[in-house]
Formats: C-alpha cells, structure tokens, sequence
C-alpha cells in the first residue's frame, strides 16, 4: 500500500497551478445525465474520487471515459442508461454519488441509488436530498438499503432545506431543472461549486436564477441538451498548497484559481500574519514568521470551509499562543487531531472545539491518514517536522488530490511515494 515520505524542514518557494476542482466535477458529471446527447468536461482532476463517478454512470449504462487525446478531459453520453441502478458497490466508495438520484428520476422517471451510510468524518444523512425530491413528487422507498426514487413527472414546488447541505441543494436543483413549473429552494447552499453547477445546467437549457445566494429559483423546462464545459480550479487543493507554504515560512504562488472562492480562507490567512496578495488567477503568500493567534469557526459558504480545517490547524500547530478552531459542520472531524499531537502538537479538545498551543517545533512520525482532508493535514504537518514523517493509507489524499507529492516537490519540498 501506497505511502507518502516528507523530509521536513525545506522552505517551500516558486510557482504551482492547481487542478481543476473535485467537488465541482462529481456534481457537474451528474448533471451529464440530464443532458441529451454528449457532455464534455475539460480540466477535470485525474483523482480516485472521477474514477469512481465514471465507474458508477457506466454501471448505470451511460458511454463515460476520458478522453482519448486529453487525460484531462472526460465525455459523458447518458442516451445508452439502461438500469437507473447506482450499486452498493460503488456507492459506499464514494459517498457523492448519491447526487445520481435526482438527475435518474428526473431524466428517466425513476433512480435506485444504495443508501452510502455514514463516514468517517460523521454520520451524514440524506434525509434533505429526500425531502426535496419528495416535495417535486417522487414516490421514495427504501428497499433493504437502496432508495428508490420513482414519479412519471416530477412538480415545480417550494421546499426549505432544514439544514444547509451542499450535495442535498445541487440533487434537488438537478431534479427541479425538468420538472413542471416553477421551483423554490430556501436556505440553499451557496457554494461555487452549487454556482458552477447552476452555470453549466443554464447552458444546458435549464433556468436556475439565484444561484450562489440562499434562494434559488428554477424554472423546468421540457429537456437539456448536453455541452461543453471546462471546470474552475480547485479552491481547497489551493488552500492547501497555501497552508503548505505558510507552514514552512515559504514563498508560494498559487495559479488557476478564482480568489473570490476564497475569501474567507485568505481573510484568516491574513489573520495569522501571512502576506496574501491576489490576481484575477491566482494568490500569492509569503510567511516569514510563527502564525499569529486566530480564531477559526468552519460553517456553510461564504464562511470559513470545513474542508480547509485540519490543514490550516496544522500551521497552527507552530504558532504564537493559542488558537481556536471550532468545527460546525461535521461532528467528527478531528481525527488529524491525535496523529498531530504524536508529532509534537499541543492540542485539547473540547466538544466542537480545538484549542492549539503553539510549539516551536514539530517532529516527524509515522502517521495514520483517516479522510482526505485529515491526509492532507498530515502532508502539511510533516512539511514542516524535523525528521522523515511516513504517511500510510495516502489512498485517502489521492481521493482528491492530483499528483500532490509532484506538486510540492516542484516547490522545493523532500518528498516521495513509496509503495
Ligand atoms: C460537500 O459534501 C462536499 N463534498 C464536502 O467535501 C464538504 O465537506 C461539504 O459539502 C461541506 O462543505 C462534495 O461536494 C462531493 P453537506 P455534502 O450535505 O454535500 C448535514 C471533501 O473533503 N446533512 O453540505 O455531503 C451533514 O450531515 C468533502 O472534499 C443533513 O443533516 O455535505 C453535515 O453535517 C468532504 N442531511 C451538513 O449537513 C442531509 O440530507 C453539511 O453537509 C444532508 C446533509
């Protein structure tokens, strides 16, 4: 099994461009399946996580591969979806591809998804990605751990998410873009991956206005066509290789990114003493001392993002005093906490909370990865440790990071994949 080697100490300097973003494409390659006809997705992220969502749309029956020419392309054609049926198999891998339901029953008047069950980093329902797809009149049954989703012609309705769901606003958004008459979504996700969604459904034929705000509002329309679209950089990859260069008191320009997505970890950034200057594309920081004390609360976007969490804590780990930082979004997401204090950290915690005691020095460790972001804590963490840190299960980073360990090293870091 793969694991990552981190020679720590180096003070990462140059140039790196992200790929594009994870969490946009698996939404966007959903939305293929509304679409007649092929979609095309460029700067698509060759990470485990596009795998899987091709995977399962050619379980599905849908013609979904790469590109012949270009690895970062993908072509989806939904026309050849024969069994609406996303197996367990594939499912419990990946829990995003459950936003196959709503484009199934819409498309194809029913969807047997297997209910994906919690994750490491919490229980995570799908009880608002049902509440929505009930409320435009899909008949919903669980039929010994797969939901079926059935309705000849899903009904334009209002529907108010009870709680902020990123995946549970783009299923139901998805599902409302054929169904007759208008539909409202209150309390709705503002993430610019639910943005770009938006976007790319508008060039498909769909009417979604409001996108990015908390209520949005579609029109249905008879059928989609499929397009062409080319997917925004990766904000959170971005903030890692950001948290990489603080860390290491480097002096790291970031590429191929929006920094509008990203205002609120710059903000933070800011905060701990890191200079942080932007373009149109691209963000660049410069760290010469320990971070100063900040605060950090995770909460739905335009706040600080959960999925930035661990690896900002990490940098805080070699701060001025203390730091505290508050998870609310996830109720398990802190498992990097143990791994960090093998290495030296001083970190408590308290319900939802992190309090870090920063330290002059961390040293490195063999170290467990247990989520994709917590990986990514770790690889930042060891950057920075006197000594080699070994990082196992990297199956966890490359979820959703492509090619990580080239990028750093191209920023001058001591690392290596062994396995
Ligand atoms: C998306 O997950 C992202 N994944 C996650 O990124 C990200 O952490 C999360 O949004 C929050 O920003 C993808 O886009 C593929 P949620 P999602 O539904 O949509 C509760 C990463 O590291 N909830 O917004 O599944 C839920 O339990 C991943 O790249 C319900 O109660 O997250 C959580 O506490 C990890 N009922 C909160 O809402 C529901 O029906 C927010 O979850 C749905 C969610």
């Amino acid at each position: 099994m793969d694991r990552i080697v981190i020679t720590g100490g180096t003070r990462l300097s140059g140039e790196v461009c992200v790929s594009g973003s994870k969490n946009a494409t698996l939404a966007l390659m959903a939305a293929a399946l509304l679409g007649r006809g092929e979609t095309v997705l460029e700067n698509v992220p060759g990470v485990r996580d596009v795998e899987h969502m091709l995977a399962l749309l050619r379980a599905l029956g849908a013609q979904a591969d790469w590109d012949a020419q270009d690895s970062h392309t993908v072509r989806i054609n939904p026309e050849s979806v024969a069994t609406p049926e996303a197996p367990y198999e594939l499912v419990r891998k990946m829990r995003a591809s459950f936003m196959v339901l709503g484009p199934l029953v819409a498309r194809f008047g029913c969807g047997r998804v297997s209910e994906p069950g919690g994750c490491a980093i919490g229980v995570r329902p799908i009880d608002q990605h049902l509440k929505g797809l009930q409320a435009l009149g899909a008949k919903i049954r669980l039929d010994h751990g797969v939901i079926e989703a059935f309705g000849a012609r899903l009904q334009g309705a209002s529907i108010s998410f009870d709680t902020v769901t990123v995946n549970g606003t783009q299923n139901v958004m998805m599902a409302a873009t054929l169904a007759d008459g208008e539909t409202v979504l209150d309390n709705a996700a503002r993430e610019p991956e639910v943005v770009e969604l938006a976007d790319m459904l508008n060039r498909m034929g769909a009417e979604i206005r409001g996108a990015g705000s908390d209520r949005v509002v579609i029109q249905g329309v008879p059928e989609l066509r499929g397009v062409s679209h080319r997917v925004s950089g990766d904000r959170i990859e971005a903030g890692t290789l950001l948290a990489a260069g603080m860390i290491t008191r480097g002096d790291v320009l970031v590429t191929g990114i929006d920094p509008v997505t990203m205002d609120s970890m710059l903000d933070k950034m800011r905060e701990t003493g890191a200079q942080i200057t932007t373009t149109v594309d691209s963000v660049h920081v410069r760290a010469d001392a320990p971070s100063e004390p900040i605060r950090v609360v995770t909460a739905p976007y335009p706040s600080f993002p959960t999925d930035m969490q661990a690896q900002l804590m990490a940098v805080l780990c070699l701060g001025r005093s203390s730091s505290v930082v508050t998870e609310t979004v996830f109720e398990n997401r802190f498992m990097h906490v143990p791994e960090l204090v093998r290495m030296g950290a001083d970190i408590a915690l308290d319900g939802r909370s992190a309090h870090i005691r920063g330290v002059s020095v961390l040293a490195a460790a063999p170290v467990m990865a247990t989520d994709l972001r917590a990986s990514a804590c770790l690889l930042v963490a060891g950057l920075a440790a006197r000594g080699e840190t070994v990082v196992n299960r990297v199956y966890h980073i490359d979820r959703g990071y492509e090619r990580i360990e080239e990028k750093l090293c191209s920023l001058g870091a001591e690392i290596r994949r062994e396995g």
